[in-house]
């Protein structure tokens, strides 16, 4: 992590001290450094030069509008999955034109704003999706652009909760069925088929499964083709895997390159959808030690950060690394549970970490910018935390923490 680095045993983010950062804003509190994120959305832009492409940002990973806004100047597309994220997109600027819609599940309100606000693609999961949007799209008088979504059914790898690709999995069009389909839409007046997608998974460090996707929708392709069918583009979806602890996953550069080889020889443009490979390592989140608590079979520090606040320790059993934001080798060493204030014992945020650590010190738990905010919650009535973003010496509150009265505001008592 170059944008996070030890300076005199001191955590920066980019040119500022982590410690300045818990002072000014508090903890818990996100921290993202511009200089990465930019970084990681251009080395993928860069790695397809020449050949027609858009990167299409997940918003879910991290859907702050300051971030999409970064994102939004670099030109990125945007790949969304609610009329939440949509209206994210267009708050911070971004180019409708340039816009996915996936998800199983789009309501008809959110398909009509969509349609209103002109998206460049609905990424269809379903036939009877297909026939809402045709229906939907009659009514208000266009023709909406869509992709097949299909499930190739292909083992990613990956946390079974975040393995998207196999046909047991509620996501995409069955593979077999989906070249009838894509015939089928002759007869739909307001549906034009510009491409094909697909999404196996997410957090692969492999390039195989990856690669077996490409040649089953290149496959789809031809046959498409062979009918008559042109098509604009090719959806690979996100997935690209980030190294929190051991994993390897290829780089931005020769993932590009894999896919480049196998999809240079086709007139398409290729779309992606990378959420965690671009704001993963971009981000960290800082928090305070409350309590050092000593037990005859562990240790405990515990945190004013909790599973509320970063979920995917608790939700995946994931490994963060978890690092003192000031290093100080006069302490004792122990391994510690780092644990949360959260009534539950899945609130931890690393086990069996071997730290130094005395109360009141800061740590930073590290690749917190992927899926760490955006899946944040309420519970336990604790306020979500601020955000700051880090611009070489600069900082920038870029969401204030709640206020525990803002937590009831919209609750109503009954006579
Ligand atoms: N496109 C589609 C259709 C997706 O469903 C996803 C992620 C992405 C793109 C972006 O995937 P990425 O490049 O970030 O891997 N909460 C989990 C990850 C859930 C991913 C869901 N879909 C985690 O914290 O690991």
């Amino acid at each position: 992590m170059p944008y996070f680095h030890y300076d005199h045993n001191e955590l920066f983010a980019e040119g500022v001290k982590l410690k300045d950062i818990a002072h000014e804003f508090g903890t818990p509190c996100y921290v993202y450094s511009r200089a990465a994120l930019q970084k990681n959305w251009q080395t993928f832009n860069e790695a397809f030069e020449n050949m027609p492409h858009r990167i299409c940002y997940a918003v879910k990973a991290n859907s702050n509008i300051a971030i999409l806004n970064i994102l939004a100047r670099l030109q990125s597309g945007f790949d969304i999955v609610s009329i939440g994220e949509l209206e994210r997109v267009l708050a911070a600027g971004g180019d409708p034109k340039k816009i996915v819609f996936s998800g199983v599940g789009k309501k008809p309100a959110e398909i009509l704003r969509a349609l209103e606000v002109g998206i460049y693609c609905f990424n269809v999961e379903s036939v009877v999706e297909l026939a809402l949007l045709n229906t939907l799209a009659k009514q208000v008088n266009k023709v909406a652009n869509i992709a097949l979504r299909v499930n190739p059914n292909i083992d990613a790898h990956t946390h079974p909760y975040i393995a998207t690709g196999l046909k047991d999995n509620k996501f995409g069009i069955e593979y077999e069925l989906t070249s009838r389909i894509a015939r089928d839409i002759a007869n739909m007046p307001n549906i034009k088929l510009v491409g094909i997608a697909c999404h196996i998974g997410s957090q692969l460090t492999d390039m195989d499964p990856f690669m077996q996707a490409v040649d089953r929708i290149l496959d789809l392709v031809s046959l498409l083709t062979a009918d008559g069918i042109i098509l604009e583009h090719i959806n690979i979806g996100g997935g690209l895997g980030v190294r929190y602890q051991d994993e390897e996953p290829p780089s931005i550069e020769t993932y590009v390159k894999a896919l480049r080889n196998k999809l240079d020889k086709f007139p398409y443009e290729v779309i992606l959808e990378p959420g965690r490979a671009i704001t993963a390592n971009a981000g960290v989140l800082l928090t305070k030690i409350e309590y050092l608590k000593h037990t005859p079979h562990k240790n405990f520090a515990i945190v004013d950060t909790a599973m509320n606040d970063l979920m995917r320790p608790a939700l995946y059993d994931a490994w963060q690394e978890i690092l003192p934001v000031t290093v100080n080798s006069h302490h004792q060493e122990e391994v510690y549970d780092i644990v949360g204030p959260v009534c539950e014992s899945a609130d931890f945020l690393g086990k069996d970490r071997r730290l130094r650590l005395q109360t009141g010190e800061l740590l930073a738990i590290c690749s917190a910018g992927a899926y760490g905010f955006s899946m944040s919650s309420n519970y336990n009535s604790r306020p979500r935390v601020a955000e700051v973003m880090v611009d070489q010496h600069h900082t920038y509150l870029i969401r204030e923490r709640e206020t525990v009265t803002s937590l009831f505001a919209n609750e109503k008592l009954i006579p």
